[in-house]
Protein backbone atom coordinates (compact mmCIF):
# COMPACT_ATOMS: atom_id res chain seq x y z
CA UNK A 1 0.00 0.00 0.00
CA UNK A 2 1.32 3.48 -0.89
CA UNK A 3 0.10 6.18 1.07
CA UNK A 4 0.50 9.72 -0.45
CA UNK A 5 -0.64 13.16 1.56
CA UNK A 6 -2.20 15.31 -0.93
CA UNK A 7 -2.20 18.96 0.18
CA UNK A 8 -4.18 21.28 -2.16
CA UNK A 9 -2.98 24.85 -0.94
CA UNK A 10 -4.78 27.96 -1.92
CA UNK A 11 -5.87 29.24 -5.45
CA UNK A 12 -6.02 27.16 -8.08
CA UNK A 13 -3.94 24.62 -5.83
CA UNK A 14 -7.10 22.91 -5.22
CA UNK A 15 -8.15 22.74 -8.97
CA UNK A 16 -5.53 21.87 -10.25
CA UNK A 17 -4.54 19.09 -7.51
CA UNK A 18 -8.03 17.60 -8.06
CA UNK A 19 -7.35 17.27 -11.48
CA UNK A 20 -3.82 15.26 -10.68
CA UNK A 21 -5.33 13.39 -8.09
CA UNK A 22 -7.94 11.83 -10.57
CA UNK A 23 -5.34 10.84 -12.86
CA UNK A 24 -3.03 9.32 -10.40
CA UNK A 25 -5.88 7.20 -8.54
CA UNK A 26 -6.90 6.07 -12.14
CA UNK A 27 -3.66 5.06 -13.23
CA UNK A 28 -2.94 3.29 -9.76
CA UNK A 29 -6.25 1.43 -9.64
CA UNK A 30 -5.40 0.11 -13.78
CA UNK A 31 -1.72 -0.51 -12.41
CA UNK A 32 -2.90 -2.57 -9.40
CA UNK A 33 -0.76 -0.12 -7.77
CA UNK A 34 -2.87 0.15 -3.54
CA UNK A 35 -3.15 3.61 -2.86
CA UNK A 36 -4.13 5.52 -0.05
CA UNK A 37 -4.56 9.00 0.10
CA UNK A 38 -4.84 11.73 2.59
CA UNK A 39 -5.55 15.66 2.26
CA UNK A 40 -4.51 17.64 4.76
CA UNK A 41 -4.37 21.71 5.06
CA UNK A 42 -1.39 23.99 4.16
CA UNK A 43 -0.64 27.58 3.26
CA UNK A 44 -3.66 30.17 3.81
CA UNK A 45 -6.23 27.52 3.86
CA UNK A 46 -4.39 25.97 7.07
CA UNK A 47 -4.36 29.46 8.36
CA UNK A 48 -7.88 30.53 8.28
CA UNK A 49 -8.69 26.93 9.76
CA UNK A 50 -5.88 25.94 12.20
CA UNK A 51 -3.88 29.34 12.56
CA UNK A 52 -0.37 28.11 11.18
CA UNK A 53 0.83 27.86 7.61
CA UNK A 54 2.34 24.31 8.25
CA UNK A 55 0.35 22.80 11.28
CA UNK A 56 2.37 20.24 12.69
CA UNK A 57 -0.24 17.68 12.15
CA UNK A 58 0.62 18.13 8.90
CA UNK A 59 4.31 18.12 8.51
CA UNK A 60 3.80 15.00 10.81
CA UNK A 61 1.65 13.32 8.05
CA UNK A 62 3.65 14.22 5.20
CA UNK A 63 7.07 13.01 7.20
CA UNK A 64 5.01 9.74 7.58
CA UNK A 65 4.07 9.29 3.64
CA UNK A 66 5.52 7.38 0.90
CA UNK A 67 5.13 10.62 -1.24
CA UNK A 68 3.79 14.26 -0.99
CA UNK A 69 1.40 15.92 -3.64
CA UNK A 70 1.34 19.69 -3.27
CA UNK A 71 -0.34 22.74 -4.96
CA UNK A 72 0.15 25.71 -4.44
CA UNK A 73 0.05 28.25 -1.50
CA UNK A 74 -0.63 31.59 -1.11
CA UNK A 75 -2.41 34.73 -2.42
CA UNK A 76 -4.25 38.05 -1.86
CA UNK A 77 -5.81 37.36 1.71
CA UNK A 78 -2.93 36.58 3.15
CA UNK A 79 -0.51 38.97 1.40
CA UNK A 80 -0.19 41.48 4.99
CA UNK A 81 1.49 38.30 6.76
CA UNK A 82 4.94 38.25 7.68
CA UNK A 83 7.83 36.28 8.43
CA UNK A 84 7.05 32.74 9.51
CA UNK A 85 3.23 33.96 9.47
CA UNK A 86 3.56 33.80 5.81
CA UNK A 87 1.62 30.89 3.68
CA UNK A 88 5.00 30.45 1.88
CA UNK A 89 6.93 29.57 5.15
CA UNK A 90 4.25 26.80 5.46
CA UNK A 91 6.14 25.56 1.86
CA UNK A 92 9.47 26.51 3.12
CA UNK A 93 9.23 24.34 6.58
CA UNK A 94 7.16 21.69 4.58
CA UNK A 95 10.86 21.44 2.51
CA UNK A 96 12.95 21.58 5.37
CA UNK A 97 11.28 19.14 7.61
CA UNK A 98 10.68 16.79 4.84
CA UNK A 99 14.49 17.02 4.01
CA UNK A 100 13.87 17.14 -0.03
CA UNK A 101 17.07 19.45 -0.62
CA UNK A 102 17.19 19.00 -4.83
CA UNK A 103 14.17 20.17 -7.18
CA UNK A 104 14.08 18.45 -10.08
CA UNK A 105 12.15 20.68 -12.53
CA UNK A 106 12.29 19.17 -16.42
CA UNK A 107 11.27 21.56 -19.08
CA UNK A 108 10.17 20.12 -22.35
CA UNK A 109 8.98 21.49 -25.52
CA UNK A 110 6.18 19.70 -26.96
CA UNK A 111 6.04 20.09 -30.69
CA UNK A 112 2.49 21.03 -31.19
CA UNK A 113 3.41 24.01 -29.13
CA UNK A 114 6.28 25.24 -30.45
CA UNK A 115 5.11 28.14 -32.40
CA UNK A 116 2.61 29.13 -29.37
CA UNK A 117 5.53 29.90 -27.22
CA UNK A 118 6.83 33.90 -27.19
CA UNK A 119 9.83 32.51 -28.91
CA UNK A 120 10.55 31.22 -32.44
CA UNK A 121 9.62 27.66 -32.86
CA UNK A 122 13.44 27.70 -34.39
CA UNK A 123 14.91 28.36 -31.01
CA UNK A 124 13.17 26.05 -28.90
CA UNK A 125 12.47 23.19 -30.87
CA UNK A 126 13.89 19.92 -29.29
CA UNK A 127 14.43 21.86 -25.93
CA UNK A 128 14.67 18.79 -23.59
CA UNK A 129 16.47 20.13 -20.15
CA UNK A 130 16.19 19.70 -16.44
CA UNK A 131 16.75 22.25 -14.10
CA UNK A 132 18.34 20.62 -10.25
CA UNK A 133 17.42 23.51 -7.70
CA UNK A 134 19.09 23.28 -4.53
CA UNK A 135 16.04 23.77 -2.02
CA UNK A 136 16.62 23.56 1.90
CA UNK A 137 19.71 26.32 1.78
CA UNK A 138 20.87 29.51 0.45
CA UNK A 139 18.98 32.99 1.23
CA UNK A 140 15.85 31.37 1.76
CA UNK A 141 17.34 29.56 4.86
CA UNK A 142 19.83 31.36 5.99
CA UNK A 143 20.78 33.07 9.04
CA UNK A 144 21.22 35.44 10.19
CA UNK A 145 17.87 36.82 8.37
CA UNK A 146 15.61 39.34 9.83
CA UNK A 147 14.51 43.16 10.33
CA UNK A 148 15.66 45.97 13.37
CA UNK A 149 15.98 49.33 13.80
CA UNK A 150 12.64 51.38 12.98
CA UNK A 151 12.39 54.37 10.27
CA UNK A 152 15.36 55.76 8.06
CA UNK A 153 17.65 53.66 10.63
CA UNK A 154 15.58 50.13 10.19
CA UNK A 155 17.57 47.54 8.47
CA UNK A 156 17.05 44.33 6.66
CA UNK A 157 19.04 41.08 6.51
CA UNK A 158 18.69 37.90 4.35
CA UNK A 159 22.23 35.49 4.39
CA UNK A 160 23.12 33.38 1.69
CA UNK A 161 24.62 30.58 2.97
CA UNK A 162 25.82 27.15 2.18
CA UNK A 163 28.09 24.61 3.41
CA UNK A 164 30.18 22.21 1.34
CA UNK A 165 27.82 19.19 2.21
CA UNK A 166 24.98 20.63 1.10
CA UNK A 167 26.29 21.99 -2.26
CA UNK A 168 28.05 18.01 -2.60
CA UNK A 169 24.27 15.93 -2.08
CA UNK A 170 23.01 18.28 -4.74
CA UNK A 171 25.41 18.15 -7.19
CA UNK A 172 26.01 13.81 -6.85
CA UNK A 173 22.00 14.19 -7.72
CA UNK A 174 22.50 16.42 -10.69
CA UNK A 175 25.70 14.46 -12.34
CA UNK A 176 23.96 10.98 -11.84
CA UNK A 177 21.28 12.55 -13.83
CA UNK A 178 23.56 14.32 -16.34
CA UNK A 179 25.05 10.51 -16.19
CA UNK A 180 21.39 9.01 -16.95
CA UNK A 181 20.71 11.43 -19.65
CA UNK A 182 23.09 13.63 -22.65
CA UNK A 183 26.23 13.68 -20.30
CA UNK A 184 26.23 17.66 -20.47
CA UNK A 185 26.16 19.46 -16.86
CA UNK A 186 26.06 23.17 -16.08
CA UNK A 187 26.55 24.67 -13.24
CA UNK A 188 24.88 27.89 -12.73
CA UNK A 189 26.37 30.87 -10.31
CA UNK A 190 27.74 33.99 -9.51
CA UNK A 191 31.07 33.20 -8.86
CA UNK A 192 32.32 36.33 -10.18
CA UNK A 193 30.72 38.71 -6.93
CA UNK A 194 29.29 36.03 -4.69
CA UNK A 195 31.59 33.84 -2.05
CA UNK A 196 29.32 31.23 -1.82
CA UNK A 197 28.88 30.82 -5.40
CA UNK A 198 33.11 30.33 -5.19
CA UNK A 199 32.42 27.64 -2.95
CA UNK A 200 29.79 26.24 -4.54
CA UNK A 201 31.99 26.11 -8.11
CA UNK A 202 34.96 24.40 -6.11
CA UNK A 203 32.84 21.74 -5.25
CA UNK A 204 31.46 20.81 -8.31
CA UNK A 205 35.22 20.97 -9.83
CA UNK A 206 36.40 18.57 -6.72
CA UNK A 207 33.37 15.68 -7.51
CA UNK A 208 33.64 16.55 -11.70
CA UNK A 209 36.83 13.13 -11.97
CA UNK A 210 34.02 11.00 -10.04
CA UNK A 211 31.42 11.51 -13.41
CA UNK A 212 33.74 10.76 -16.35
CA UNK A 213 30.82 10.43 -18.56
CA UNK A 214 29.77 13.89 -17.67
CA UNK A 215 30.62 16.85 -19.54
CA UNK A 216 30.81 19.84 -16.78
CA UNK A 217 30.54 23.63 -17.45
CA UNK A 218 30.01 26.65 -15.63
CA UNK A 219 28.18 29.91 -16.39
CA UNK A 220 27.14 32.99 -14.84
CA UNK A 221 23.42 33.12 -13.78
CA UNK A 222 23.39 36.38 -15.74
CA UNK A 223 25.23 35.45 -19.23
CA UNK A 224 22.80 31.31 -18.50
CA UNK A 225 19.73 33.70 -18.27
CA UNK A 226 20.21 34.72 -21.84
CA UNK A 227 21.42 31.99 -23.11
CA UNK A 228 18.51 29.93 -21.94
CA UNK A 229 16.56 31.75 -24.03
CA UNK A 230 19.26 31.65 -27.22
CA UNK A 231 19.56 28.65 -27.47
CA UNK A 232 17.65 26.28 -24.94
CA UNK A 233 18.49 22.85 -27.03
CA UNK A 234 21.77 22.96 -26.10
CA UNK A 235 21.25 22.58 -22.34
CA UNK A 236 21.15 19.45 -21.03
CA UNK A 237 21.02 19.59 -17.27
CA UNK A 238 21.47 22.86 -14.91
CA UNK A 239 22.61 22.57 -11.20
CA UNK A 240 22.14 25.73 -9.50
CA UNK A 241 21.30 27.08 -6.02
CA UNK A 242 17.80 27.97 -4.53
CA UNK A 243 16.75 31.41 -5.73
CA UNK A 244 18.59 31.33 -8.89
CA UNK A 245 16.85 28.23 -9.44
CA UNK A 246 13.51 29.51 -8.53
CA UNK A 247 14.13 32.42 -11.55
CA UNK A 248 15.78 30.65 -14.13
CA UNK A 249 12.45 27.84 -13.75
CA UNK A 250 10.01 30.50 -14.23
CA UNK A 251 11.97 31.68 -16.88
CA UNK A 252 12.46 28.57 -18.77
CA UNK A 253 8.54 27.77 -18.43
CA UNK A 254 8.58 30.76 -21.25
CA UNK A 255 10.46 27.66 -23.65
CA UNK A 256 7.66 25.46 -22.76
CA UNK A 257 4.67 27.67 -23.33
CA UNK A 258 3.42 28.29 -20.25
CA UNK A 259 4.07 28.06 -16.16
CA UNK A 260 1.07 25.97 -15.93
CA UNK A 261 2.96 23.10 -17.59
CA UNK A 262 5.85 22.10 -15.25
CA UNK A 263 5.79 19.61 -12.56
CA UNK A 264 8.56 19.49 -10.29
CA UNK A 265 9.98 16.93 -7.75
CA UNK A 266 11.77 17.57 -4.91
CA UNK A 267 13.64 14.72 -3.70
CA UNK A 268 15.98 14.07 -0.14
CA UNK A 269 18.20 11.03 1.03
CA UNK A 270 15.34 8.77 1.51
CA UNK A 271 12.52 7.60 -1.05
CA UNK A 272 9.80 10.08 0.08
CA UNK A 273 9.50 13.30 -2.23
CA UNK A 274 7.19 16.41 -2.92
CA UNK A 275 6.05 16.68 -6.07
CA UNK A 276 4.31 19.82 -6.93
CA UNK A 277 3.97 22.29 -10.49
CA UNK A 278 5.85 25.26 -10.18
CA UNK A 279 3.77 27.75 -10.44
CA UNK A 280 1.60 29.50 -8.10
CA UNK A 281 -1.88 29.90 -6.57
CA UNK A 282 -2.87 32.34 -10.28
CA UNK A 283 -5.05 34.20 -7.69
CA UNK A 284 -6.63 36.26 -10.70
CA UNK A 285 -8.19 33.07 -12.45
CA UNK A 286 -9.36 30.81 -9.40
CA UNK A 287 -12.51 29.58 -8.77
CA UNK A 288 -13.29 29.56 -12.90
CA UNK A 289 -11.77 25.92 -13.65
CA UNK A 290 -9.62 27.30 -16.36
CA UNK A 291 -6.11 26.29 -14.60
CA UNK A 292 -4.01 24.86 -16.36
CA UNK A 293 -3.81 21.32 -14.96
CA UNK A 294 -0.85 20.02 -16.79
CA UNK A 295 1.70 20.81 -14.49
CA UNK A 296 0.22 19.47 -11.22
CA UNK A 297 -0.50 16.24 -13.70
CA UNK A 298 2.93 15.64 -14.69
CA UNK A 299 4.34 16.38 -11.61
CA UNK A 300 1.67 13.08 -10.31
CA UNK A 301 3.86 11.22 -12.93
CA UNK A 302 6.85 12.33 -11.46
CA UNK A 303 5.62 10.91 -8.04
CA UNK A 304 5.12 7.79 -9.20
CA UNK A 305 8.36 7.41 -10.74
CA UNK A 306 10.94 8.59 -7.88
CA UNK A 307 9.16 7.58 -5.03
CA UNK A 308 6.66 4.68 -6.08
CA UNK A 309 9.13 3.24 -8.28
CA UNK A 310 6.48 2.63 -11.00
CA UNK A 311 7.71 4.15 -14.11
CA UNK A 312 5.39 2.13 -16.23
CA UNK A 313 2.61 3.98 -14.64
CA UNK A 314 4.64 7.63 -14.68
CA UNK A 315 5.64 6.80 -18.51
CA UNK A 316 1.23 6.37 -19.42
CA UNK A 317 0.34 9.47 -17.85
CA UNK A 318 3.82 11.11 -19.20
CA UNK A 319 2.82 9.77 -23.10
CA UNK A 320 -1.28 10.51 -22.39
CA UNK A 321 -0.30 13.92 -21.18
CA UNK A 322 1.87 14.29 -24.52
CA UNK A 323 -1.25 12.60 -26.95
CA UNK A 324 -3.86 15.14 -25.50
CA UNK A 325 -1.56 18.28 -26.18
CA UNK A 326 -1.13 17.00 -29.84
CA UNK A 327 -4.60 16.52 -30.18
CA UNK A 328 -5.53 19.97 -29.13
CA UNK A 329 -6.85 19.27 -25.55
CA UNK A 330 -5.54 22.48 -24.29
CA UNK A 331 -6.28 24.71 -21.28
CA UNK A 332 -6.71 28.82 -21.67
CA UNK A 333 -3.15 29.57 -21.46
CA UNK A 334 -2.04 27.38 -23.95
CA UNK A 335 -4.90 29.53 -26.40
CA UNK A 336 -7.57 26.73 -25.82
CA UNK A 337 -11.17 26.44 -23.97
CA UNK A 338 -10.90 23.08 -22.22
CA UNK A 339 -11.26 23.38 -18.71
CA UNK A 340 -9.15 21.13 -15.99
CA UNK A 341 -11.79 19.08 -14.89
CA UNK A 342 -12.09 17.92 -18.70
CA UNK A 343 -8.49 17.66 -19.48
CA UNK A 344 -8.20 15.55 -16.71
CA UNK A 345 -11.18 13.42 -17.81
CA UNK A 346 -9.29 13.42 -21.71
CA UNK A 347 -5.77 12.31 -19.67
CA UNK A 348 -7.31 9.54 -17.34
CA UNK A 349 -8.46 8.00 -20.36
CA UNK A 350 -5.43 8.09 -22.57
CA UNK A 351 -3.03 6.98 -19.35
CA UNK A 352 -5.64 4.24 -18.36
CA UNK A 353 -5.85 2.55 -21.66
CA UNK A 354 -1.36 2.59 -21.79
CA UNK A 355 -1.11 0.71 -18.44
CA UNK A 356 0.25 -2.60 -18.87
CA UNK A 357 1.67 -1.72 -22.62
CA UNK A 358 5.73 -1.45 -22.81
CA UNK A 359 6.49 1.98 -21.51
CA UNK A 360 3.26 3.96 -21.98
CA UNK A 361 3.53 3.10 -25.10
CA UNK A 362 0.05 2.61 -27.40
CA UNK A 363 -1.60 -0.61 -28.02
P1 LIG B 1 1.75 32.39 -10.15
O1 LIG B 1 2.62 31.26 -10.57
O2 LIG B 1 0.61 32.08 -9.27
O3 LIG B 1 1.20 33.11 -11.47
C1 LIG B 1 2.05 33.69 -12.45
C2 LIG B 1 1.26 33.83 -13.77
O4 LIG B 1 1.05 32.53 -14.33
C3 LIG B 1 -0.14 34.41 -13.58
O5 LIG B 1 -0.46 35.13 -14.74
C4 LIG B 1 -1.02 33.18 -13.48
O6 LIG B 1 -2.36 33.40 -13.83
C5 LIG B 1 -0.31 32.23 -14.44
N1 LIG B 1 -0.49 30.82 -14.04
C6 LIG B 1 0.18 30.18 -13.05
N2 LIG B 1 -0.20 28.90 -12.98
C7 LIG B 1 -1.13 28.72 -13.93
C8 LIG B 1 -1.90 27.60 -14.35
N3 LIG B 1 -1.79 26.40 -13.76
N4 LIG B 1 -2.79 27.78 -15.37
C9 LIG B 1 -2.90 28.96 -15.97
N5 LIG B 1 -2.18 30.06 -15.64
C10 LIG B 1 -1.31 29.93 -14.62
O7 LIG B 1 2.71 33.46 -9.47
P2 LIG B 1 2.35 34.82 -8.69
O8 LIG B 1 1.14 35.44 -9.26
O9 LIG B 1 3.61 35.57 -8.64
O10 LIG B 1 2.03 34.31 -7.20
C11 LIG B 1 0.73 34.14 -6.69
C12 LIG B 1 0.84 33.53 -5.29
O11 LIG B 1 1.34 32.19 -5.42
C13 LIG B 1 1.84 34.25 -4.37
O12 LIG B 1 1.28 34.25 -3.08
C14 LIG B 1 3.09 33.38 -4.43
O13 LIG B 1 3.89 33.45 -3.28
C15 LIG B 1 2.48 32.02 -4.57
N6 LIG B 1 3.35 31.01 -5.18
C16 LIG B 1 3.27 29.75 -4.66
C17 LIG B 1 4.01 28.73 -5.22
C18 LIG B 1 3.89 27.37 -4.63
O14 LIG B 1 3.04 27.14 -3.79
N7 LIG B 1 4.72 26.42 -5.02
C19 LIG B 1 4.80 28.97 -6.34
C20 LIG B 1 4.86 30.27 -6.87
C21 LIG B 1 4.11 31.29 -6.28
C1 LIG C 1 8.33 27.92 -6.13
C2 LIG C 1 7.77 29.12 -5.40
C3 LIG C 1 8.25 29.13 -3.96
C4 LIG C 1 9.76 29.31 -3.99
C5 LIG C 1 7.63 30.20 -3.05
C6 LIG C 1 6.14 30.18 -3.06
C7 LIG C 1 8.13 30.07 -1.64
O1 LIG C 1 8.06 30.29 -6.07
O2 LIG C 1 8.11 26.79 -5.68
O3 LIG C 1 8.97 28.10 -7.18
O4 LIG C 1 10.27 30.43 -4.10
O5 LIG C 1 10.44 28.29 -3.88
MN1 LIG D 1 8.94 29.97 -8.02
Amino acid sequence: MAHVVVLPGDGIGPEVIAASRGVLEAVCAAGGLDLSLEERPIGGTAIDTLGSPLPAETLAACRAADAVLLGAVGGPAWDHLRGEHRCEAGLLGLRSGMGVFANLRPVRVHPHLADRTSLRPEVTRGTDLVIVRELTGGAYFGEPRGRSGTGAAERAVDSIVYSATEIERVARVAFKLASARRGGLVSVDKANVLITSQLWRDVLIGLSPEYPDVTLTHELVDAFSMRLMREPATVDVVVTENLMGDILSDEAAVLAGSLGLLPSASLGASDAGVYEPIHGSAPSITGRGIADPYGAILSAAMLLRHSLHREDLAAAIEAAVDVCIAEDVLPADLGGTIGSAAIAEAVTREAVRRVGTPMGSPQ
